[in-house]
């Protein structure tokens, strides 16, 4: 139950953002992707669940080839896959709790009762208890966020795929956050993609960091790993100087 990126190229016109790259996402594992603004993190994510189509490459979730598959498959696999995404996108001309729903009254057999249960149970583990009848536009940055990972948890994905869910939240907030994604993977056994330019939460949350840099994967490893890299283009990142890796020849 991994996901396998296999080579992936995608260009936007001139812009060639994905250029031969490749991760094994392992079971039960929380990775989180780093890598600067515009590098492609979010193009990846989207790729993984047929948002977008590479211009080569493949890509296997749960066993299938994500870019083969037919629309009812590719659905029937999006229910296996969370997403939340960067801005939380909760649509505002609903409650919280209808919010949260949506994904679950694409199923088929469950009853209104079933489907409030459900919205119930996930608003608790995010700790938004109650807040059903409640409006995004009157919710604060950081329940907007754990709001959207109540939705993306709703129909009890295997894997969750996080775009940036701590940018712009307080210390306080993002650490909820961080521990949100830690339970989602200790207590449910998800499969997690976090992308993420934040590195104390990188640190925290993973089990292991892959970075993003010039379109494939330079490095991955344990958090410890990445404290440890002599790597300067790693090291430039991490340590906030990307001075470090100018001289490198590539
Ligand atoms: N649908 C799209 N059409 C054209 N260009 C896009 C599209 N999506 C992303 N891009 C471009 O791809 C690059 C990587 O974007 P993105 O994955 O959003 O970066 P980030 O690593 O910050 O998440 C950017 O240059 C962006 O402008
Ligand atoms: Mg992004």
């Amino acid at each position: 139950m991994s996901i396998e990126i296999k080579d992936i190229h995608k260009s936007f016109g001139e812009d060639h953002v994905l250029q031969g790259f490749s991760l094994y996402v392992r079971e039960g594992e929380t990775i989180s992707i780093i890598g600067p603004s515009g590098a492609g993190k979010s193009v990846t994510l989207k790729t993984i669940i047929g948002l977008i189509t590479p211009d080569s490459g493949e890509v296997w979730v749960d066993g299938k080839n994500v870019h083969t598959l037919l629309r009812p498959e590719l659905y029937e696999l999006r229910r296996q896959v969370g997403y939340v995404f960067q801005f939380a996108a909760l649509f505002d001309s609903m409650s919280v709790g209808e919010n949260v729903a949506m994904g679950l009254r694409r199923i088929k057999g469950m009853t209104e009762g079933d489907i409030q249960k459900r919205v119930s149970y996930c608003l608790h583990i995010v700790d938004l208890e109650g807040a059903e009848e409640r409006r995004p536009a009157e919710l604060s940055g950081g329940m907007r966020k754990r709001a959207g990972l109540a939705r993306a948890i709703a129909t009890q994905p295997k894997y969750l795929l996080y775009d940036e869910p701590t940018t712009g939240l307080d210390p306080v907030t993002t650490t909820t956050i961080d521990g949100l994604i830690s339970r989602m993977s200790d207590e449910l056994g998800v499969t997690g993609i976090v992308v993420t330019h934040d590195m104390v939460s990188a640190y925290e949350i993973s089990d292991r960091i892959a970075m993003l840099h010039e379109g494939s994967i330079r490095f991955v490893g344990t958090p410890d790993d990445v404290r440890g890299t002599d790597d300067p283009v790693v090291r430039g990142f991490v340590e906030g100087r990307p001075e470090l890796s100018r001289s490198v020849q590539v």
